[in-house]
């Protein structure tokens, strides 16, 4: 099945087999080994993208899902040079070890902050429960969650501002295989 989506403002028109799963497809079609695979059963979230601005486990989606629909990974968040700011928040607060899970962990953050976007450490938690982490014990990455509300924060300055921006890509041209 030939399938368009457009991954990180860049338009893709590809031949897919019906039972490629949507973090296949972006891993070994489209190269974007950012979006990591941990499990392969729903289960550990590491896998996570942004379908159409909502967070969704790539491992639990068909790439034929994704068809005419916008896609963000981990990979397409920085602008001009500069980390989003819940990735700049996970550096910061120290939020990972293997970072194994850290792909997954922000772009459900980043979800998480466009429902809420000043969450109690209880709504954090709640929030990322989806999302396995084995390393860090999860204080750091909660701290990190709550910090980078504060400077997304309408107001907080220029930053804010790419908040809606960095997780809604551009088309910026078509790749047909
Ligand atoms: S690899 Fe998708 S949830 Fe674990
Ligand atoms: S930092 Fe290692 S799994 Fe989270």
């Amino acid at each position: 099945m030939r399938i368009t989506v457009t991954v990180d403002g860049t338009t893709y028109s590809d031949e897919v087999e019906p039972r490629t799963l949507l973090v296949q497809y972006l891993r070994e079609r489209l190269g974007k080994v950012g979006t990591v695979v941990g499990c392969d059963t729903s289960n550990c979230g590491a896998c996570t993208v942004h379908l159409d601005g909502h967070s969704v486990k790539s491992c639990s989606v068909l790439a034929v899902q994704a068809d005419g629909c916008e896609v963000t990974t981990i990979e397409g968040l920085a602008r001009d040079g500069q980390l989003h700011p819940v990735q700049r928040a996970f550096h910061d607060n120290h939020a990972l070890q293997c970072g194994f899970c850290t792909p997954g962990m922000i772009m459900q953050a980043i979800d998480l902050l466009a429902e809420d976007s000043d969450p109690e450490e209880q709504a954090v938690r709640e929030g990322i429960e989806g999302n396995l982490c084995r390393c860090t014990g999860y204080q750091n990455i909660v701290r990190a969650v709550r910090d980078a509300a504060h400077e997304m924060r309408p107001g907080a300055g220029p930053e804010a501002e790419r908040v809606s921006e960095a997780t809604m890509g551009t088309q910026a041209g078509v790749h047909r295989s």
